[in-house]
């Protein structure tokens, strides 16, 4: 399948490489393609320069969000969570009809709060919007042609591609999905079957994506405790 992922990030390259490996078209989308293969240091998030990745993920193309998202099938949003409605609300035209997989989380890094959390990686980051609305359902109501599942934001870059990664080998650990589109979610379903899911717990229309999203500040507590990779299970 052509699948484009809009995000040159951590999760991004991960998806973009275990897409690549399991035989997809992918292209990956920038801004600016020439710009993000000129960056000579680490991003954000300690992640190597893009032009690095790439040279160890050869056959990956680089392309403007724009014409990643044109040439596609299926999009996998990864752009930065506090940009992304905006980004993604320029490309309402190549992502018509498509399904749009979100994984971003509305971070707002380096907050001004009056209790600030402090992590190894900084001040917590704050989550806007949050409680009463979605980044996924500000993304979905700003594209109401595109069928948006908000989907791998409950895991991290690494295990969300391996999930076998966790757990002694066995990965038997509960990835959620939520989306108005019941073809969309099967869509999606499958490809994190391909990924290795088997434990893919759908949780109905989008307004569960809030519930999602705020599981960033557990998941990180849970990972700042454990000081490693993890994987949550739903015992029913
Ligand atoms: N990484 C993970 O493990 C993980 C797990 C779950 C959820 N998430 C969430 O998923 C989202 C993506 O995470 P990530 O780590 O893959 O990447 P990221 O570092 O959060 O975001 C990188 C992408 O955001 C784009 N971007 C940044 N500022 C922008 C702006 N002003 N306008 C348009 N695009 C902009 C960058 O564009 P350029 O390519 O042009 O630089 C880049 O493609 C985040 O919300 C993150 O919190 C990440």
């Amino acid at each position: 399948m052509k699948i484009a992922v809009l995000g040159t990030g951590g999760g991004g390259r991960a998806h973009a490489a275990k897409l690549h490996e399991l035989g997809h078209q992918v292209t990956v989308g920038t801004r600016d393609p020439e710009a993000t293969l000129a960056r000579t240091e680490p991003d954000m998030m300690g992640n190597p320069p893009y032009r690095q990745w790439l040279a160890d993920h050869p056959g990956i193309p680089l392309a403007t969000f724009a014409d990643a998202a044109a040439a596609a099938e299926l999009v996998i949003n990864g752009i930065d969570g506090h940009n992304a409605v905006r980004a993604l609300t320029a490309l309402a035209d190549q992502l018509a009809g498509k399904v749009l997989v979100d994984y971003a989380v509305p971070f707002i890094y380096n907050p001004d709060t009056e209790h600030p959390w402090p992590t190894p990686w900084g001040v917590m980051p704050r989550l806007d919007p949050v409680d009463i609305d979605s980044l996924g359902e500000q993304i979905q109501r700003a594209l109401p042609d595109v069928k948006v599942v908000k989907a791998f934001v409950t895991q991290e870059q690494d295990t969300v591609v391996s999930p076998r990664a966790v757990g002694d080998g066995d990965g038997d650990h509960t990835m959620f999905i939520a989306g108005n589109d019941a073809d969309a979610k099967q869509a999606v379903t499958q490809l994190l079957k391909n990924y290795g899911w088997s434990d893919i717990l759908d949780l109905g229309d989008l307004h569960a994506a809030r519930g999602m999203e705020m599981y960033a500040h557990m998941h990180s507590a849970i990972g700042f405790a454990l000081g490693g990779h993890f994987g949550i299970k739903v015992i029913r």
